[in-house]
């Protein structure tokens, strides 16, 4: 959003003053640790810009109090994982031979915003030791907080959201949402024995830089938004409020962590399997095709009820090619994989409303995926809704990209299969 439509939806400036007042009325005071998640543009137009807000969150905590802030570097990362937006693979390596290594002093932060970046490079912050996941901290406890932050489970026990659990923290969410909550990450290294998958940096090893590789888990936010919304139903502990225009929450960390912790295992226990379609099945993915047509089509610009003729004769037709999603036994949705030509379409994939949020599409499609790569086919496509936002988050976070776009609503998604 440009600075003059933000003064042009502000009512009044805010100002030191206002933000200060605000954070207070959030339930913020002397001494609390507070780890915070921003978006400037939310707050309105702030006089004194990102520096202002820094400046209030550090005054209302005081000198007994510390602010911490993500310092995330997702640029220094194995670039065969990037998909938003991918490079051509042929960049790759000169990409890992020539990354600037980490510097606690010099790498920017990356997508955490300026009030983040702002709070970096402000007098006394310091900043833990990870390539990708550092914190930043001011304040009372700013040493204990970075100071120990392990390669793998960057996001767990032992590295600063650790520290934060300790010192019973708060957490607050400054017109973003529980996508941006960082420290529930820290449930999914604490849940079963989670899978680990290859991950490289370019860091400083004895004075030289090089290109490292290590584990960590192959974190996931999906379900964080629903676990939020079931959280604040069972807990009274949140506290809601504003900054300026910005919508904010504060909360208690331990508290949302042990949730999340929870919310995971109980999802873990929780198997899809899958079987084929029979006769029965038609109905519910007719009506699961229909849902999104109404939804993402513009009707009045097609031949809206030959296209339903269409979908339930083909559907009739190919039903068998089809396969239901069961999880613990119950339908949660379905998908059909069209083969042709060492290319396969996914299709029909559906995951039904009360089943979404909760990472189950995404497994659902790496099992997609799992039987594609056994039948040795080098691409795979689907057609999406360019305004079905989260199928095309979910198709992007398995490495599909957009190909093409298909008159006003529709588009093909595709990824090119690596087979080592
Ligand atoms: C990505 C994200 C930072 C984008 O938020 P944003 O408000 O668009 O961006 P910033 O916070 O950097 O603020 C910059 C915007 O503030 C606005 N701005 C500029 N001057 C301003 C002023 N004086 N007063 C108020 N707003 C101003 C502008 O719109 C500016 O956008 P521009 O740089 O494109 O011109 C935010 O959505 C987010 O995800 N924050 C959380 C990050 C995080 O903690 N992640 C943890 C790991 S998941």
């Amino acid at each position: 959003m440009s600075e003059f439509d933000i003064i042009k939806k502000t009512k009044f400036p805010n100002t030191i003053h206002t933000i200060k007042r605000d954070l207070i009325n959030l339930g913020l005071k002397e001494g609390d640790i507070v780890l915070v998640h921003s978006s400037m543009s939310k707050i309105g137009w702030v006089c004194g810009d990102e520096l202002t807000i820094v400046q209030a969150l550090l005054d209302v905590v005081g000198q007994n109090g510390t602010i911490v802030m993500p310092a995330h570097t997702g640029g220094n990362t194995n670039p065969d994982s990037w998909s938003h937006p991918p490079v051509p693979e042929t960049w790759r390596e000169p990409i890992r031979r020539t990354m600037p290594e980490y510097s606690i002093n010099n790498t920017p932060t990356r997508g955490m915003g300026k009030i983040a970046e702002c709070f970096r490079n402000y007098e006394g912050t310091v900043r833990s030791n990870h390539p990708q996941f550092s914190f930043c901290a001011n304040g009372r406890y700013k040493n204990e907080i970075v100071e120990k932050h392990d390669l793998t489970y960057a996001l767990g026990m032992n590295s600063p959201l650790g520290k934060l659990f300790e010192l019973n923290a708060k957490v607050l969410l400054l017109g973003v949402g529980y996508s941006n909550c960082t420290c529930m990450h820290v449930a999914e290294t604490l849940v079963g024995k989670p899978n680990l998958v290859k991950k490289g940096s370019a860091i400083n090893l004895n004075g030289n830089r090089e290109w490292v590789w290590y584990d960590d888990i192959d974190y996931n936010s999906d379900c964080f938004d629903e676990i939020g919304m079931l959280y604040e139903k069972k807990h009274n502990d949140v506290v809601y409020g504003h900054v300026g225009g910005a919508n904010c929450r504060v909360l208690n960390l331990k508290n949302i962590v042990n949730f999340t912790k929870d919310f995971l295992e109980e999802n873990n226990n929780l198997n899809l399997s899958y079987k084929k379609c029979d006769t029965e099945d038609e109905l519910y993915i007719y009506k699961e095709f229909k849902n999104k047509l109404d939804l993402y089509e513009d009707v009045q610009k097609i031949e809206y009820e030959k296209v339903l003729n269409w979908k339930k004769e083909n559907l009739h037709s190919e039903i068998s090619d089809c396969t239901k999603i069961l999880c613990n036994g119950k339908y949660i949705g379905y998908f059909s994989i069209n083969e042709e030509n060492k290319k396969a379409e996914i299709d029909n994939f559906f995951i039904s409303e009360e089943y979404q949020n909760r990472g189950f599409a995404r497994k659902a499609l790496n099992h997609c995926l799992d039987i594609i790569m056994q039948k040795n086919i080098s691409m795979v496509y689907s057609y999406v809704f360019t305004k079905d936002e989260r199928q095309i988050e979910l198709y992007t976070k398995c490495g599909f990209v957009v190909r093409e776009f298909i008159g006003d609503n529709r588009c093909v998604m595709s990824k090119k299969i690596q087979y080592n």
